[in-house]
């Protein structure tokens, strides 16, 4: 039965761990054992990493891996990727190559600007809430001033706050709805101070506002937020080439391959059930250079699957089109990234990633993730529009299964010869592996 405990977040690291050990664990030696065998020898990276978060026990690893020979807008990137999914930077890698040979990722920002919000109620008139906003709209820019200084002189700050009315969803309810530009900053930190400024200028003037009954000077605040919605904070990847270019080793003509890839993405398109595994795996590609930089993929992940519904219905985000005997494959999506700020600056991880990708802008990174996304895409619609997934996909995963056996050296090379010329399941792997441990 689990335990209750109070005063947690008090106790030492090692006292917590002794707390969950003996609590959850039938061996807590044991799990002792594993906690601690992820710890980092060096002291001081790892009290880095404990207070990243509360209550750290040990470290998660994941692999980090990378995607070479990635040509955008002419100029090369060997991209970072961290993921623990089996044959993503594998794909990633083989599709780069295929790209930089047909003339590479052409890409574009389109916009920048990302959207924060004070949810208040007021209970009144609409039109007196309205010029009570425009009078003391000025105000809300003179009292974050503290704030926006640094921004303003690098060129960012806040672009417009517009008073929004929402009481046909919900009585009484109304906005600030602020528009931002944070430069090489995700923004949270600073998009959140200034709407919680704007939360307390709007409820004291109120108070003061003369044409406001007393009932109206009443503003209840709800929340203060940025959003992770971000339409127009919107990049832009494309690839194309002579649809004849298309074909790699003779087995399938490059029209015909052609026509069955925008057939594919014609059917994530129009089906929701296709547009979410479709869409999944860009994502692939997208969280693992994301979370590589040390930026927030929930955000991404969030905004990007809002960004896939903004018509009604889940579609795909990526397009396909064969145009005079020219294919081309696209995608805009939008995510708010930050190069500054956040773990960027901490994590040596995160600074060796950004480093590898030339110390990149922010709209320089949206651009890389982006084409992550859509070569992952590319891979992913090729496998399954000839050879099918999983001949790939179980090569890749006949690793996994011979870790979890705990196979050796010799048997993995073993194993792995075999497998090239025979159907990889897990059943198959650990027939395979017995039998070869009896033999030996
Ligand atoms: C698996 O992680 C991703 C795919 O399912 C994506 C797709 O179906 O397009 C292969």
């Amino acid at each position: 039965m689990s335990k209750s405990i109070s005063g947690f977040s008090k106790l030492s690291k090692s006292k917590k761990i002794d707390w969950i050990v003996n609590s959850y664990f039938s061996n807590a030696e044991d799990a002792k054992r594993v906690l601690k065998q992820y710890w980092n020898n060096n002291e001081k990276l790892q009290q880095l990493h404990d207070e990243f978060i509360e209550n750290t026990i040990t470290n998660y690893y994941l692999p980090l891996g990378v995607a070479p020979n990635f040509l955008i807008n002419n100029k090369l990137y060997t991209i970072p990727m961290a993921i623990e999914e089996s044959s993503v930077v594998a794909a990633a890698s083989k599709t780069a190559k295929f790209w930089m040979e047909r003339g590479g990722f052409r890409t574009k920002v389109i916009s920048t600007t990302k959207i924060g919000q004070v949810h208040f109620m007021y209970v009144g008139d609409f039109e007196k809430l309205n010029q009570f906003f425009n009078a003391i709209k000025p105000k809300f820019f003179k009292d974050t001033d503290a704030i926006t200084k640094n921004m303003k002189k690098r060129g960012g700050g806040i672009l417009d706050i517009e008073l929004r009315n929402k009481t046909n969803d919900i009585k009484n309810y109304y906005q600030l709805h602020a528009s931002f530009e944070t430069l090489d900053a995700m923004g949270a930190n600073f998009i959140n101070s200034c709407l919680e400024q704007f939360a307390k200028t709007l409820r004291s003037e109120a108070l003061t506002f003369e044409m406001f009954s007393k009932e109206e000077k009443q503003i209840d605040i709800v929340m203060s937020i940025l959003s992770n919605y971000v339409p127009d904070c919107l990049v832009r990847a494309e690839v194309s080439c002579k649809v004849e270019d298309l074909t790699e080793n003779g087995t399938i003509s490059g029209e015909t391959f052609a026509n069955k890839f925008v057939q594919a993405v014609r059917i994530a398109e129009v089906e929701p059930y296709r547009a979410v595994t479709h869409n999944k795996g860009i994502m692939n590609g997208i969280d693992a250079v994301v979370l590589a930089t040390g930026n927030d993929f929930r955000a991404v992940e969030a905004g990007v699957h809002a960004y896939a519904s903004r018509s009604g219905r889940y579609t795909s985000l990526s397009h396909a089109k064969v145009e005079n005997g020219v294919f081309t494959f696209w995608m805009e999506i939008p995510m708010a990234l930050g190069t500054v700020g956040g773990l960027t600056g901490l994590h040596p991880l995160v600074k060796l990633s950004l480093e590898l990708l030339h110390k990149p802008t922010a709209s320089e990174l949206m651009q890389v993730v982006a084409v992550a996304g859509l070569a992952q895409n590319f891979a992913a619609l090729r496998s399954l529009t000839t050879t099918g997934i999983q001949e790939g996909h179980m090569k890749m995963h006949l690793m996994n299964i011979l870790n979890q056996v705990e196979a050796n050296d010799l048997e993995k090379q073993t194993l792995t010869a075999y497998f090239k010329n025979n159907t990889v399941t897990h059943n198959a792997v650990i027939e395979a592996i017995n039998e070869l441990r009896v033999k030996n």
